[in-house]
């Protein structure tokens, strides 16, 4: 019997292993993966390469409908291009890091990714790991598990230092510290833990038992316990 697609999302803020816990969990349970910062990273990659006026978020609202992103799901090889150009390199620049909370922060942004998150995950034959920040209150309300990971400010930062090779921890955590802000409060579905989201504090535990974790979650929610 082919088991029903299964939706899950993974939220919280940077630096607590979300896009590696969401890759090992939906390879090992041969379901697609949806980064949805991957999305809106490119979205602003693309408004920086534009010239677009990011102080202005009338400017950004007027164009936000304008490029085509495509997301490839396949979890040993997820892709993202903007235009026909793979822009996985680029969205990770510093450059690219430091904009994205002011254009993510923009509704009209929101609504267009938004809208090509909920297409993904709908058409995902096997079901979907979705991984972000609003994908648990806003994108798939209806989610059949939803995990919210967090940890403390220092493991964070230091799990960030460690992927940027050589990184000023201090200035890793201030930066890491203002972007979580930043997306916590914005106006527009802000980084929130659902109200019924399992809640996984990854501070003292190692990847493998985080994936191990919601591994465990989604094969007891499949069972329908
Ligand atoms: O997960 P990440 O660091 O690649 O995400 C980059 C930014 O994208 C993050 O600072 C906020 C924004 N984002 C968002 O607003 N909503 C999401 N669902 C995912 C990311």
């Amino acid at each position: 019997p082919t088991a029903k697609p299964v939706i899950v999302a993974i939220d919280g803020p940077s630096g607590t292993g979300k896009s590696s816990t969401s890759k090992a969990v939906a390879a090992q349970l041969g379901l697609s993966y949806l980064d949805t910062g991957a999305q809106y990273r490119a979205i602003t990659w693309w408004m920086v390469d534009n010239g677009i006026d990011l102080a202005d978020p009338v400017a950004i609202a007027d164009v936000a409908g304008k490029p085509e992103i495509i997301s490839g799901t396949d979890p040993s090889a997820p892709t993202i291009t903007v235009d026909g150009v793979d822009v996985a390199g680029p969205i990770r620049t510093q450059e690219v890091t430091s904009k994205v909370s002011a254009v993510s922060a923009v509704p009209e942004v929101r609504a267009r990714i938004t809208e090509l998150q909920r297409t993904l995950a709908t058409g995902a034959e096997k079901g979907i790991v979705v991984e972000g920040r609003d994908i648990g209150t806003t994108v798939l309300p209806d989610a059949d598990l939803k995990i919210f990971l967090t940890a403390s400010a220092e493991a964070r930062a230091a799990r960030r230092s460690g992927e940027l090779k050589g990184a000023d921890v201090q200035a890793t955590r201030e930066a890491l510290i203002k972007r979580d802000a930043a997306d916590s409060s914005r106006k527009t579905s802000p980084l929130a833990k659902a109200g019924d989201a399992v809640e996984v504090d990854t501070t003292e535990l190692t990847l493998a038992q985080v994936i191990e974790c919601v591994v465990t979650l989604v094969e007891e929610k499949r069972a329908g316990k």
